[in-house]
């Protein structure tokens, strides 16, 4: 996401500091101490301005939500969102995917999103897409037993990509759809991100898949 330097982002980041998510000396998130209770937490990582992870902690406030975002200026943004409504369950990671499991603790997470991942079209980049075989991997770390994926994108070809790296790497791909907003069960529960808005207005269909971990 290529955008402006804000101004005054020191201040605005002073601010809001206190939503980082809290880290051991090992550099893995301290889930007990960030949230009051060792649990199991839901990642939305590439969170973008944060509008889908603000909506869907306030849904559940029962459950506890970590966003990681690479983009300071972006992260600002959902955090000030998170700082206006004084959520208690949703913290946040400024950090890159590829880094993601020496930060998030081992079989930790529920429910792993995926909204919108830039799609890198060209081949030579394909190893950046965050559903690349790679980082399917470092997602099977920090995955709790029969933790899940959900994935949305309006890009058909990381779509299709997508579909076939999750099977090759040992997911079980379920619940697939290429239309979200036109099929009445799914688009009633769901929330729309900043990218899907924009995309579903210009008339570009949303995919959408889970694909659950499958022990081995
Ligand atoms: C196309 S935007 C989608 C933003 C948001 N999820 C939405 O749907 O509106 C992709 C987001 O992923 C972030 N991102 C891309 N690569 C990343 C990486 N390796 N680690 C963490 N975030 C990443 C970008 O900075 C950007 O904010």
């Amino acid at each position: 996401m290529r955008m402006r330097p804000k101004k005054n982002r020191a201040k605005r980041m002073e601010r809001v500091s206190s939503l980082f998510a809290l880290r051991n000396a090992d550099g893995y998130v301290d889930i007990a101490a960030t949230f009051g209770a060792e649990r199991c937490i839901s990642l939305e990582i590439g969170c973008g301005k944060g509008a889908f992870i603000n909506e869907l902690s306030a849904r559940e406030p029962h459950m506890c939500f970590i966003a990681a975002e690479l983009v300071p200026d972006v992260l600002m943004m959902a955090m000030e969102k998170t700082f206006e409504a004084q959520s208690p369950n949703l913290r946040f990671l400024h950090c890159n995917a590829e880094s993601i499991d020496s930060i998030i603790p081992p079989a930790s997470v529920k429910t792993l999103y995926l909204n919108f991942s830039d799609p890198w079209p060209k081949k030579r980049n394909a190893k950046r897409r965050l559903t690349a075989p790679a980082f399917l991997e470092r997602y099977k770390k920090i995955l709790a037993p029969g933790g899940k994926i959900v994935f949305k994108t309006d890009n058909k070809g990381l779509f299709d990509y997508s579909l076939e790296t999750f099977t090759q790497c040992g997911y079980a791909v379920t619940d697939v759809c290429f239309d979200l907003h036109g099929d009445p069960v799914l688009s009633k529960e769901n929330i729309e991100t900043e990218y899907e808005k924009n995309f579903s207005a210009k008339g570009f269909l949303i995919n959408r898949l889970v694909a659950v971990l499958l022990s081995e």
